[in-house]
């Protein structure tokens, strides 16, 4: 799949290994399909909000904030997703408050296994089946998290042969391996750890979760400043004696054997991929602080859009 496919899903999941650039990558096709017109939800699946600060100096929580425009974040937890998902039912919030809403019965359900991960991807489906985005961009949780995340639906249905848990785990199920609608995207570092797990997650995925794969987005990359033959000179001639000049090549040197290891990985993956699209994003200098320092990214992205 190349990215102009994954832009006509509707619900991309997006998850890697800790600290690769998910949410980055999650943000920036967020970004993108703003731009392109489509009304976009970013769903932030961790306890720690960092999508909207971004934006301003507010949290979204269980709301659906507007970030700029067509573009929104929810933060759902699993506890207001049961609420939701019981007020739907039982129509009182009496009731709720009564039977759900209780010390007992909260930490009774919170000891089940895969439960709060079956509320979200259900609050996750709602937002899809209701047709009020166009497109939705889930921020999951890292890799090992990845997949047992999108796993519990096929568990649930194993565990619970019949009963509304099952027509529930079912209808999700369903959704998330519909190849129309949904998407998985990897995100990884050009290093060999992140690239070895995100192979085994895609596998994975694909293979077990018939869940559809996406493109794969390579993110930090480097570009060496150097051509072989300039870092074949640089390393046999010194550049300066001067102790001042000295450091500029060796930084060349640096960049240009990163950029070379980089490329080693790439091509690495690319074995695993199949006919995905590659996308690199490359290393931005200074900090991402706020939502317009993503905009060069989405330039980046928009590179493979028509490529
Ligand atoms: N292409 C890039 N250029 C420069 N900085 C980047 C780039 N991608 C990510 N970063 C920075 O790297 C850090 C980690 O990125 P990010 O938070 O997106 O990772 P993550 O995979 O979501 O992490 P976590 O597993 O903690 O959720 C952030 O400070 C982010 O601003
Ligand atoms: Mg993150």
């Amino acid at each position: 799949m190349n990215l102009e496919e994954l832009m006509l899903r509707r619900l991309v999941f997006v998850s890697g290994k800790g600290g690769v650039g998910k949410t980055t990558v999650a943000i920036s096709l967020g970004l993108l399909a703003a731009q392109l017109g489509k009304k976009t939800i970013l769903v932030e699946l961790t306890s720690s909000e960092r999508i909207a600060p971004f934006f301003f100096d507010k949290m979204a929580g269980y709301k659906e904030l507007e970030l700029q425009n067509n573009l929104f974040v929810i933060n759902p937890n699993p506890h207001d997703c049961l609420k939701e998902y019981v007020m739907k039912q039982v129509y009182f919030k009496g009731i709720y408050e009564l039977f759900v809403n209780n010390r007992y019965v909260t930490s009774f359900l919170n000891a089940i296994p895969g439960l709060n991960e079956l509320l979200m991807l259900g609050k996750i489906m709602d937002l899809e089946w209701q047709k009020k985005y166009d497109f939705i961009i889930v921020d999951a949780p890292a890799t090992g998290h990845g997949v047992s995340f999108l796993e519990v639906p096929d568990v649930v249905m194993n565990a619970v042969k019949v009963g509304p848990l099952r027509k529930k785990a079912f209808e999700i199920s369903e959704g998330i391996k519909n190849q129309e609608v949904t998407a998985f995207c990897g995100v990884t570092l050009a290093e060999e750890m992140p690239v070895v797990e995100l192979s085994e997650l895609m596998e994975k995925i694909k293979k077990d979760l018939k869940i559809n794969l996406g493109p794969v987005f390579v993110n930090n990359t480097v570009s060496s400043p150097l051509s072989l033959a300039e870092a074949v000179k640089l390393k046999e001639e010194p550049f300066s004696e001067d102790e001042h000049l000295k450091a500029y090549p060796a930084l060349a040197l640096m960049m240009y054997e990163r950029a070379k290891l980089n490329e080693e990985y790439i091509v690495e993956l690319k074995k695993n991929i199949g006919k995905n699209t590659l996308i690199k994003l490359p290393h931005k200098p200074g900090l991402i602080r706020k939502g317009k320092d993503f905009f060069p990214l989405v330039d980046d992205l928009k590179e493979y859009l028509h490529a």
